[in-house]
C-alpha cells in the first residue's frame, strides 16, 4: 500500500474538516484506493486542538522532506501565496480550496509547480463538493466544451431563492445567510459577485483549456435586483439567479458574472437555498448538470481528499504550459436576451419615445407590459429579442435622458 505524508496549513472550517474526516476514514480511504494518507503536521496561527502533531510554524511542513503533499486551507491572498509558492519550490504538491488564491494568481501558481515538477489541484475552490472541475479536466476530456452556466454562490442563491419564494427583502434575508454561516466575512464578496467571478474564471480556465485572468471576469453582482424584479420575472415564466457564464462563441470566450433570467423550466432555475449546481453542454456528450453543496466544512474536505489522492496516484495534473491564450470578448461584445423595467408617468407618448430610440440602435422588442400604475408612475416591462449589448447601452442612455422616462429600474439579462 502507499503511504503519502500530508501537511495541513489552516485549521479554519476547512482544514479541520480535512483533519477530521481523515482521522476517521483514513482506514476506509486506503482500502478503496490503495493510499493511506497520514496527516503528518497540521498549523495555525493558533494553538488548536488536534489529533495531529500541531505547529504554529508553518516552515515545519514546507521544510519536513517526509510531507510530499501540503493542503493549504488558510484561505485569502496572503499569506497563502507565498506559503504555496515556498512549499512548491521545496518540491510539494499543493492541494487548495482557495478561490481568491487561484483565480487571481493561477498563471504564476501553475507555472511554479510545472518548473519544480509537482501539481497544484483545486477541486475545492468551485462549487465545493461537487466534483466539477475532475469532471471537466478528465471525465469530459472527449469533449469539445460549448456552455458553462454556473449558480456558484450559495449566499446570493439563498437570497434570490427567499426573495422569490417568501417575498422577503434583500437586507432580512442577507442577514439570515450571514446567520447561517456560508457568507464570507466581508459580504461584499458575494453580493457584489466578487466570489462568484473568482469561481467563474477557474472554470472557464479548466473547461476551455484557457488562461483566463480574474480581471477578463465582466462582473456584476445582485445589489440591483428587487423583489419587483423578481416577481415581474416570475409571471413570464423566468427565475432570477446570479450567474457565472463561460462559454465559446466564434472561437472567442465570453466569461461573466451577473444576475440571469433563467427559463423555469431550466435545471438551473429549480435550484434553491445555498445549493450550488454548475450546468454543462459539449459535444458528444450533451447537457449536464451538477448539483450539491457548494460550500462547507464537510462538502469542500471531500473535494481537498479527492485532490490528495488524485496527486498521490499521480492521475492529474493541470499543466500551464498547456493552457491557450483565447480572445476573451469585452462585455459590450456579447449578444443577450435583456429584461428591462422602466418607470415613466403614465402619458401618451411614453412607449412611442422608449421605442423610437431602441429603434434608432436596432434593438429589437419582445414583449411589452405595463403595470397598474401608483400615484401618476407606472412601470413598464420589456423584453427584447438578441442584441449586442453595445447596442443596447447606446439605447439605454438615450433612453435615460427622456422627458417620458423617470428612471430605467433595472436591466437583466435573459439566459
Ligand atoms: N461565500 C461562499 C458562498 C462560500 O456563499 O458560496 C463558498 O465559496
Amino acid at each position: 500500500m502507499k503511504q503519502v505524508n500530508i501537511g495541513i496549513l489552516g485549521l479554519g472550517t476547512v482544514g479541520s474538516a480535512v483533519a477530521e474526516v481523515l482521522r476517521k476514514n483514513a482506514p476506509a480511504i486506503a482500502e478503496k484506493t490503495g493510499i493511506k494518507i497520514a496527516v503528518k503536521k497540521v498549523c495555525d496561527i493558533k494553538r488548536k486542538k488536534t489529533a495531529f502533531s500541531f505547529t504554529a510554524d508553518p516552515g515545519d511542513i514546507i521544510k519536513d522532506h517526509d510531507i510530499s503533499i501540503m493542503v493549504e486551507a488558510i484561505g485569502g491572498v496572503n499569506p497563502a501565496k507565498r506559503l504555496v509558492l515556498a512549499a512548491l519550490a521545496e518540491g510539494k504538491h499543493v492541494v487548495t480550496s482557495n478561490k481568491e488564491l487561484i483565480a487571481l494568481h493561477m498563471d504564476e501558481i501553475l507555472s511554479a509547480a510545472a518548473k519544480n515538477g509537482v501539481s497544484v489541484l483545486f477541486e475545492g475552490s468551485v462549487g465545493g463538493g461537487i466534483p466539477i472541475l475532475a469532471a471537466l479536466r478528465d471525465n469530459l476530456s472527449a469533449n469539445r466544451i460549448s456552455e458553462v452556466y454556473g449558480i456558484v454562490n450559495g449566499t446570493t442563491n439563498y437570497i434570490l431563492s427567499k426573495m422569490a419564494e417568501e417575498g422577503k427583502e434583500f437586507s432580512e434575508v442577507l442577514k439570515e445567510a450571514q446567520k447561517k454561516g456560508f457568507a464570507e466575512a466581508n459580504p461584499k464578496l458575494d453580493i457584489e459577485g466578487y466570489d462568484a467571478s473568482y469561481k467563474a474564471a477557474i472554470l472557464a480556465s479548466v473547461a476551455f483549456g484557457a488562461k483566463v485572468k480574474w480581471n477578463d471576469v465582466y462582473r456584476e453582482g445582485i445589489e440591483k435586483v428587487t423583489s419587483e424584479d423578481i416577481l415581474y420575472a416570475g409571471e413570464i415564466g423566468y427565475a432570477v439567479k446570479l450567474l457565472a457564464v463561460a462559454k465559446m462563441v466564434d472561437q472567442a470566450l465570453e466569461v461573466r458574472v451577473h444576475p440571469a433570467l433563467v427559463p423555469i423550466n431550466h435545471p438551473l432555475a429549480n435550484v434553491a437555498e445555498n445549493f450550488n449546481a454548475v450546468y454543462v453542454k459539449g459535444f458528444p456528450v450533451g447537457e449536464l448538470m451538477f448539483y450539491g453543496p457548494g460550500a462547507g466544512g464537510n462538502p469542500t474536505a471531500s473535494a481537498v481528499i479527492s485532490d490528495i489522492i488524485q496527486v498521490a496516484s499521480s492521475k492529474s495534473k493541470i499543466q500551464n504550459s498547456k493552457l491557450r491564450n483565447l480572445k476573451i470578448k469585452g462585455i459590450g461584445e456579447i449578444k443577450s436576451r435583456y429584461y428591462i423595467r422602466l418607470q415613466a408617468p403614465d402619458r401618451y407618448g411614453v412607449l412611442a419615445g422608449i421605442s423610437k430610440a431602441f429603434a434608432d440602435k436596432k434593438v429589437s422588442i419582445a414583449a411589452v407590459t405595463q403595470k397598474e400604475t401608483v400615484g401618476d408612475t407606472s412601470t413598464i416591462v420589456i423584453l427584447l429579442h438578441e442584441v449586442a449589448e453595445q447596442n443596447l447601452k447606446a439605447a439605454l442612455a438615450v433612453i435615460g435622458r427622456l422627458p417620458v422616462v423617470r428612471r430605467v429600474g433595472n436591466v437583466i439579462r435573459i439566459l
